[in-house]
């Protein structure tokens, strides 16, 4: 079987949406997971863009060993110069390229003749290629480009020695029928064709993105870009985990292959969404908590008596673990630290030490601690914690007042080192006078309050209350975390996190 290559924009396309910001602690985090998955290119940022995302494609460039890494660049000189300064430590980078060819990016956006357009792609993919032998040419907005100019300009990039032409669906515009034909058509008009691969790069406006990948691999692309979770420009790209999940289990329609260790796809999905705050949706495929949860009598039925009859991957072949097996107060070490094993969290005795304290706190306030309580706590406590600032105001302690005849009244002592703080306030609730007592302590610069989310971890009425809060400033999300049985605590503790990062502007 013909092996697909997956290729990960999940830094670059996906960090570019709306509240998806990412700092570079986090952007690590998101790389060591992609090296997991065994993706074959992380595209690690838009060098180019500022200086932080110059420093994240440079430091991911020169921790990452099984993957190619790329930056992407306009087709412009001082673009390709800073992409490849931040991507030539990498064990193999690539510069990747791009250019609009449709005629309504060219004459409104480029203002620039398609001729001229044609110049400066064999200008600058010539211009990359002296740098680095990898050199990926995107045609912008490719689907809605005309089919013998795109023909042109792919016959034009691969003698100038682009190795990897990507024909993107920009806006989400195409049909799979229209890809596959696109593809196809490239593929066999463009003269030197066989010297390149093929990639398809899609977005979701029209809820397409995977179909319409799938439907260029089977026009002869070989490579699929794509983001964890699908995040990304507008309705986003193609999801990672949905497009390898359909070629591996229709193998037997695609006849093609991913490298992609698919038992890695759940934590993965995780770990991003932990780090964008934002729960998957329940009806997410493959990774939604309903992906794999069968509810009526008729569905539960069938699938007692043969799995097969409404399940067509099993839970286990993502990395999600079904035998739920609970842990409680009298659960050691050795027992916390082997059900983390199991579930797929390898954690270091340090880790161990940060994350055991937790678990006994909550198994102190709970009768059982089911896996899902299990893995909240390990990813505030190892990953996400950890990503978060040392420095900044920690939370010592709180009191709160609160009725439905009297304004609520939060008292809260702070730390920052060696000082001490302690203010109160009134508030429309415990949770907005909790929120004016931090105020008044830390006087935050000026910000937009976007997002207040509060989740259950499990079932019951004991279950730990996961807060996430996003504050905005300057175009960059801040977001905050906390975790705990009381969730006036969680959302003081997420507050104070995304106060914190704001304060030391580490978006
Ligand atoms: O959607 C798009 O066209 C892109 C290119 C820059 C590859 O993201
Ligand atoms: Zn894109």
């Amino acid at each position: 079987m013909d092996r697909i290559k997956i290729f990960d924009t999940t830094l670059r396309d996906g960090e570019q949406s709306p509240g998806c910001s990412m700092n570079m602690k986090e952007k690590l985090e998101v790389a060591k997971c992609l090296e997991k998955l065994n993706v074959d290119v992380i595209e690690a940022g838009f060098a180019i863009s500022g200086p932080q995302d110059f420093k994240s494609v440079q430091e991911i460039s020169k921790v990452v060993k099984n993957a190619q890494v790329a930056s992407l660049s306009r087709a412009l000189t001082k673009d390709i110069d800073v992409a490849w300064d931040a991507v030539k430590d990498a064990v193999a980078p690539r510069i990747h390229t791009f250019i609009a060819t449709s005629p309504l990016h060219m004459q409104y956006k480029l203002r620039m003749t398609p001729e001229q357009v044609l110049e400066q792609t064999k200008e600058m993919v010539a211009y990359a290629a002296k740098y680095c032998s990898n050199v990926e040419f995107s045609a912008e907005d490719a689907t809605r480009s005309d089919l013998d100019f795109l023909t042109r300009i792919t016959e034009v990039a691969i003698a100038a020695g682009a190795t990897v032409i990507n024909l993107p669906d920009t806006v989400g515009y195409t049909s799979p029928a229209e890809m596959e034909h696109l593809i196809r058509y490239v593929i066999e008009h463009a003269k030197g064709a066989e010297k390149a691969e093929f990639s398809v790069h899609c977005h979701n406006d029209l809820g397409m993105a995977v179909a319409n990948s799938l439907a260029g691999v089977q026009g002869g692309a070989r490579q699929i870009e794509c983001t964890i979770n699908g995040l990304g420009e507008r309705a986003g790209n193609t999801s990672m985990e949905e497009v390898v999940m359909a070629i591996r289990t229709r193998a037997d329609l695609y006849e093609v292959e991913t490298g992609i260790d698919t038992k890695q796809i759940y934590n993965a999905s995780r770990t991003v969404y932990n780090i964008i705050g934002q729960p998957a949706p329940l009806n997410k495929p493959i990774v939604g908590k309903n992906a794999f949860a069968h509810e009526s009598g008729i569905h539960q039925h069938g699938v007692l008596a043969n799995k097969k009859t409404y399940e067509i991957m099993t839970p286990e072949i993502v990395g999600i673990h079904t035998d739920n097996l609970v842990l409680g107060k009298h659960s050691g070490r050795h027992a916390f630290k082997k059900r983390a094993d199991d579930l797929g969290y390898h954690l270091t005795d340090e880790e161990v030490n940060r994350c055991f304290g937790e678990f006994q706190l909550v198994a102190d306030k709970k009768k059982t601690v089911t896996d899902a309580d299990l893995e909240a706590i390990i990813s505030h406590h190892v990953s996400i914690d950890h990503l978060m600032s040392e420095e900044g105001y920690k939370l010592d302690w709180f009191s709160v007042h609160t009725s439905n005849f009297t304004t609520a009244t939060c008292t809260i002592h702070l730390k920052k080192g060696d000082e001490e703080f302690e203010e109160v306030k009134l508030g429309d609730g415990p949770i907005d006078a909790a929120f004016n007592a931090i105020d008044a302590i830390i006087n935050p610069k000026e910000h937009v309050f976007n997002t207040y989310q509060i989740a259950s971890t499990s079932e019951g009425q004991d279950t730990l209350g996961a807060v996430t809060v996003k504050l905005s400033c300057d175009r960059r999300t801040y977001t905050g975390r906390g975790l705990s049985t009381d969730i006036i605590e969680s959302s003081i503790m997420a507050y104070l996190q995304a106060l914190n990062r704001l304060m030391a502007e580490e978006a």
